[in-house]
């Protein structure tokens, strides 16, 4: 069959297409089929839309309140080209949207919210397949967590890159550039005036971040999960080939309808490793490990914290782009983009992990080439050498896990042994770090607690620490931050994240107190309190549970039902997939 053409079940006839659930509601001749078709009828429907074409979801992030999904109506439009064109019916329909720049206290507490949406949507309703639109951080893990979960035919089409930034002739990239000419203002190397008139200049256009942050990070690991088509993580937000790129997804969601693949047969444990594996060439963001996790959890695929490490450990750093080095996605595409590096690494990945384009990973990049050598280069001459991603550590300040990213860190703090500056709150840390007089000092081990996914509540991006202004004086510009918090894909520095147990659930965050020495070693994967166990057990006995932050509400609900991050950070009820069968109606 032509990927264009609709599926036929020899068993009914000729043209109807096989096994599609959207038959349950539109050929029902009685009163529930008439209600479904009437009330579609009503929005300018006809005939041919209830003939047994496959329904093609189109599940669209587009806000206004979120400034980089904001050209996703457009998107969806070419989407719903290819469906017509191959013959389907494209319904598209709203989903929450979670935009990092505006919401509060954090996206993160609101990922697994919009996963619920997703999941509650398409199997309540008829769909035979789906293309999730997202593109800012949460929006794509979450969009594919909710539709692992139904595990109806998915693909995804992320929104691409906005537009490179330029500030007077300098390239600058979101998220990365800002951090810096933030510490720039507060170590009087920037002027305030020319701090906000680079608020013009560097985000241009609708899209996502266009430095390899998180949504970066996420759109290139679809491409590596075989979820997203190849090709379809690094088009501009702007650009014509993402239009082509959705169009050609909408036809292939009408071909997937009938014969799959689901995301069952795409979301395997083969396809996590090439993630992983990808995520450490790119230089990928350590919420990636977070999502990962989640959506395996979603899929059934059996992926651990160590297994990331192991996996990512042998992997160089292949692409050259901030925060990590020098380019943005732009050059990235320029390229060659994912097909290209995912080429390059083909000897390190499962080749025969099948993927939406069909058949695998293997056939969709295996004549990919690298058209821009410093950007994306070859395993013989990569940017960092291997074992320089996210590594996970483990401790008796970590039990459960922590990660950090070293090739955003200065390679000297990697082995650090410093006294330990303790706060409860990241507002109080905020608060100490503007004050002359702060004790503290290049060695210090700044630690941040509280900040987890039950304690903050929904784990924000603060661990990226500002410096205390005294020592950003002195010309310091990092220093070891250990938190139970995240921080933006975008950021730098030396910082250790997602420590679990987290400190409001009782972890050893929680019993760490000022002057402890803290001892990190990457290499050995080790950060340690020199403290003794009975002396962290007499500290335990003292230490009380806070009580819950929220009493009603999602916020309740998440802080009652969040799982730590070495588990990905998702809700407990919701791990696993309930399918796609058609609810009950009681008429
Ligand atoms: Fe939306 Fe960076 S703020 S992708
Ligand atoms: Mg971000």
């Amino acid at each position: 069959t032509s990927p264009d053409q609709p599926t036929t079940d020899p068993e009914a006839g000729s043209g109807a297409p096989a096994q599609l659930r959207s038959r349950v509601w539109f050929a029902d001749p009685g009163k529930t089929g008439f209600i479904a078709r009437s009330h579609l009828r009503a929005a300018g429907l006809t005939d041919e839309a209830f003939d047994g074409r496959p329904v093609v979801g189109i599940a669209n992030s587009w806000s206004e309140l979120n400034p980089c999904n904001g050209h996703l109506r457009d998107v969806a439009a070419a989407v719903r080209r290819g469906v017509l064109a191959a013959g389907g019916l494209p319904l598209e329909f709203p989903t929450m949207s979670l935009g990092e720049p505006l919401m509060r206290p954090t996206t993160m507490l609101y990922r697994n919210l919009m996963s619920i949406d997703v999941e509650e949507t398409l199997r309540a309703n008829p769909v035979d397949a789906v293309v999730l639109l997202g593109g800012c951080d949460k929006t794509t893990p979450a969009q594919l967590m909710g539709a692992a979960s139904v595990d109806l035919p998915t693909l995804m089409v992320t929104g691409g890159p906005m537009v490179s930034g330029s500030f007077r002739g300098e390239p600058i990239g979101s998220g990365t550039d800002l951090w810096r000419f933030s510490e720039d203002v507060r170590s009087g190397q920037m002027s305030s005036t020319d701090f906000t008139e680079a608020e013009s200049c560097i985000h241009r256009s609708a899209g996502h971040c266009m430095t390899m942050g998180t949504a970066s990070t996420m759109a290139c690991l679809t491409e590596a999960l075989g979820i997203q088509m190849s090709g379809g993580a690094a088009f501009q937000a702007v650009d014509s080939g993402r239009r082509q790129l959705a169009e050609r997804s909408g036809r292939r969601a009408v071909h997937m309808a009938g014969h799959g693949p689901r995301p069952s047969a795409v979301l395997t444990r083969q396809a996590f490793e090439n993630a992983a594996r990808a995520n450490a060439a790119i230089g990928g963001s350590t919420n990636a490990v977070l999502h990962l996790l989640a959506l395996a959890g979603r899929v059934g695929v059996d992926l651990t914290l160590d297994d990331l490490d192991r996996l990512g450990r042998d992997v160089p750093l292949l692409v050259d782009l901030k925060p990590s080095g020098t380019y943005l996605m732009a050059e990235f595409e320029q390229a060659g983009g994912m097909p290209a590096l995912l080429h390059e690494l083909l000897p390190l990945l499962h080749a025969d992990a099948i993927t939406v384009d069909g058949p695998t990973l293997g056939d969709a990049v295996r004549h990919a080439e690298r058209y821009w050598p410093e950007v994306i280069r070859g395993l013989d001459e990569p940017v960092l050498p291997s074992d320089t991603g996210t590594a996970v550590l483990r401790g008796n300040l970590c039990p459960d896990g922590a990660v950090i990213k070293q090739s955003a860190a200065e390679p000297r703090l990697l082995k650090h042994r410093g006294r330990a500056l303790v706060f409860d709150d990241v507002e109080s840390y905020l608060r100490a770090a503007e004050d002359p007089a702060l004790d503290v000092d290049a060695d210090s081990v700044l630690i941040v607690r509280n900040c987890g996914p039950r304690g903050y509540p929904g784990m924000p991006e603060i661990g990226n620490l500002p410096i205390p202004v005294r020592l950003l004086e002195s010309g310091v510009t990092d220093m070891v931050r250990i938190s139970d918090a995240r921080m933006s894909g975008t950021s730098y520095g030396t910082v250790i994240l997602h420590a679990a147990p987290e400190a409001a659930a009782g972890g050893p965050l929680a019993l760490v107190r000022n002057g402890d020495m803290v001892a990190l070693d990457v290499s050995s994967r080790r950060l340690d309190v020199e403290i003794d166990d009975a002396e962290l057990e007499r500290r335990r006995a003292e230490w009380s549970q806070p009580p819950p932050s929220q009493d009603r509400g999602w916020a309740k609900l998440y802080v009652d039902h969040v799982l730590q991050a070495d588990q990905g950070a998702d809700l407990d009820f919701l791990v696993g997939s309930s399918g796609d069968a058609v609810p009950r109606v009681p008429f």
